[in-house]
């Protein structure tokens, strides 16, 4: 995919109290404007891909790039390409983690899944492609030198591979994680923490340097959110309805799926989402008002209900 429409400055924009909603605009606008050079014949498939790209997620892993990114004191717009990378390979784990032989789930971001639209094969397809895209638009559209793109590319990529998202998924769906609570953290920072961790660290290798103090502080930052964000997302399959979370609750208590409430309870689970989320906004103490909005980003990823 490329050439998304003309990256506006962003850092003029003062910061919104809630939610970084200048970030998450500015980041639709641009995944909106995406097109891939194809042979008209497969513009079916391309459809398919942007039918499930644009419905309308919670976008937090770009706007996590994009505040990471203006936490350095950098315009955030400049990683755009690789934050549309970014969702690319989350919207394609989706379209999969639908399929009816991983979580069988008819609905997504509030429309029904490209599975039940579209069919299995070429929703399987959709995904393989926003896969490849998402590299191919990595590679071509995001500025930064040589060894930087090649560092990130490399990050992302095991991201999402056996030591990642794809590995957590296969976990998952076949119930092999190690008993106890370091298997449960282990399952959650695999299929859903990689690619959040992803989100911030890439954008630390892509702008080079950075102070080590700087990146400690994200980096465990970051890890507490990609936790954070699973065990969130485990109380509100029992807890939220369809019309808030945009998807079937109950998903995980249907297919057996170990979570964080079926091992310790809802009570329990709320209170580990607690602790991640002081422990994620401890991690951002050294970086003071630069850290502004991701504290933010925590606060809504501990507090959502959609
Ligand atoms: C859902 O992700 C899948 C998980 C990794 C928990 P999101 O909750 O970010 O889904 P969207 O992008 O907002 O639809
Ligand atoms: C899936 O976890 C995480 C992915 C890598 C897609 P879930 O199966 O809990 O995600 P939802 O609840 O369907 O969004
Ligand atoms: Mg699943
Ligand atoms: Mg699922
Ligand atoms: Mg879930």
């Amino acid at each position: 995919m490329s050439v998304g429409p003309p990256r506006g400055s962003l850092s003029a924009v003062v910061a919104a109290e809630g939610y970084p909603d200048d970030l998450k605009l500015a980041f639709e606008q641009y995944l909106e404007g995406l097109v891939v050079k194809s042979p008209s014949e497969v513009d079916g498939l391309f459809s398919a891909m942007r039918y499930s790209l644009l419905a309308g997620g919670k976008r937090i892993r770009p706007v996590l790039a994009m505040a990471t990114q203006r936490s350095l004191g950098r315009e955030p717009s400049e990683i755009l390409p690789f934050a549309a990378a970014v969702e690319m390979i989350h919207t394609y784990s989706l379209i999969h983690d639908d399929l009816p032989a991983m979580d069988d789930d008819d609905l997504r971001r509030g429309i029904p899944t490209l599975h039940k639209v579209e069919g299995e094969a070429t929703a399987i397809l959709a995904g393989d492609a926003l896969y490849a895209e998402a590299i191919h638009h990595l590679l071509t559209e995001q500025h930064a030198t040589p060894n930087a793109l090649v560092a990130a590319t490399v990050q992302l990529t095991a991201a999402t591979g056996l030591g990642g998202m794809v590995g957590g998924q296969y976990l998952d769906v076949h119930g092999l994680a190690p008993d106890g609570a370091k298997g449960l953290l282990l399952l959650h920072g695999l299929k859903t923490g990689a690619l959040i961790r992803a989100s911030v660290e890439c954008v630390l290798l892509l702008a080079e340097s950075v102070p080590s103090s700087a990146g400690t502080a994200l980096r465990t930052y970051a890890e507490q959110l990609g936790v954070l964000f699973q065990v969130v997302d485990d109380i509100l399959d029992v807890s939220g309805t369809e019309e808030q979370i945009g998807k079937p609750p109950g998903s995980d208590l249907r297919h057996g799926r170990r979570t964080y409430v079926t091992e310790y309870g809802l009570d329990e689970a709320v209170e580990m989402a607690n602790l991640l989320h002081k422990a994620a906004i401890d991690a951002l103490e050294p970086l003071g008002s630069d850290a502004a909005e991701l504290r933010v980003i925590a606060d809504h990823v501990a507090t959502r209900t959609v």
